[in-house]
């Protein structure tokens, strides 16, 4: 089954072309990075424009890469959440009119749950289950319990920031570009972790829940002054800044460990599935071994960790196969998914 998938939830627009949700014939992704970087963020409405802009272009080089053609595509694949909802809109709309037009089927999909998709993509040859997820992005922080690659229960999420979020944030705060993540670990390549001690946030009985936006706040009011803004001047002096980066990051990142490491203790796991762009932290990869040598780690491929239409058409097939048929024209925009 050739699966076409369209990913617009964020500020990449991207599509592939899937075969029976492992092989990957193309995956093209068009990044907004140089168009929000100005702002330190992305801004909804820019995002919408560009999607708008490059969407048929980069359908028609994905088909193209896969030599393909549009009326051999067996079932269209579509990220219908969570995500901002202009930005939804333009995929969701897009595929409805190719499948429409073409009289074939078409299916919503779960952009977190595709995350963790990207990891079985990339070993095909594991069967994990029953596992842990761990979806780190910058929109979302999810602990699940994975039983198969459709069929999952929450177990922990952010009660506030995201982690790539606050790797962003954190970032600005230090003046560093947009995307922060990348950044931040390379500046904490030469700090020292135990610098500085910030803590993240406790929830009172749900173990497995994270919060980051305290930590944030404590970086901010660290580096710059208590009560003070973003715009704020630095206190500290420029070279400092790497161990603000290794310290907030070790912190961050302890935290996760932990988590997972309990998740996995308390619903018998050996396995953790790992997805989310945050997830090529090679810190955090290291670190995770490190503590938990116990434990096999599932990592998403570089091409398949940041947001991709391929773990889209990957999911997508499995979904509509277990299903038995595609969804409707009443497919919903979702900025939120709930976990059922
Ligand atoms: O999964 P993704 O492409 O988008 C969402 O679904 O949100 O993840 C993007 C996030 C950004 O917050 C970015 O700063 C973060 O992943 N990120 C990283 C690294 N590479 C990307 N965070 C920490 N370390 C990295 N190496
Ligand atoms: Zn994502």
């Amino acid at each position: 089954m050739l699966v076409l998938g369209i990913e617009t939830t964020c500020d990449e627009t991207a599509c592939a072309v899937v075969k029976d949700g492992k092989e990957i014939l193309s995956n093209i992704i068009s990044s907004q990075i140089d168009l929000h970087r100005e702002y330190g963020g992305v801004v909804p409405e820019l995002a919408c424009r560009r999607h708008v802009d490059v969407i048929i272009p980069i359908i028609e080089e994905a088909l193209k890469q896969a030599n393909i053609a549009l009326k051999d595509i067996d079932l269209f694949a579509v990220a219908h959440g969570p995500g901002l909802i202009g930005a939804l809109l333009i995929g969701i709309n897009t595929v409805k009119a190719l499948a429409f037009a073409l009289n074939k089927p078409f299916i919503g999909i779960n952009h977190v749950e595709a995350h963790l998709y990207s990891a079985l993509m990339t070993h095909p040859q594991c069967s994990p289950f029953p596992a842990i997820g761990a979806v780190l992005s910058g929109g979302h922080t999810a602990l699940l319990h994975m039983k198969e690659p459709t069929e999952y229960t929450l177990i922990g999420e952010t009660i506030d920031d995201a982690i790539g979020e606050a790797f962003d944030k954190t970032a600005k705060i230090l003046g560093l570009p947009y995307p922060g993540g990348p950044e931040i670990e390379r500046l904490a390549l030469r700090g020292d972790p135990h610098f500085y001690s910030f803590k993240t946030g406790k929830i009172k009985e749900k173990p497995f829940h994270f919060s980051f936006s305290g930590l944030k706040t404590s970086v901010l009011y660290t580096v710059k002054k208590q009560d003070s803004s973003m715009n704020h001047d630095l206190i500290i002096p420029e070279e400092r800044k790497k161990d603000v980066a290794a310290s907030f990051q070790k912190v961050a990142f302890d935290d996760i460990i932990v988590k997972i490491k309990l998740a996995a203790t308390t619903y018998q796991c050996d396995t953790i599935v790992w997805g989310g762009g945050v997830t090529n932290n090679q810190y955090l990869r290291n670190q995770f071994k490190l503590e938990c040598p116990h434990l096999k780690s599932l990592w998403p491929s570089l091409g398949l960790s940041l947001d991709n239409a391929a773990m889209i058409a990957g999911l997508g097939y499995h979904v509509f196969t277990k299903k038995g048929f595609g969804d409707s024209l009443a497919l919903k925009a979702m900025t939120r998914i709930p976990f059922i």
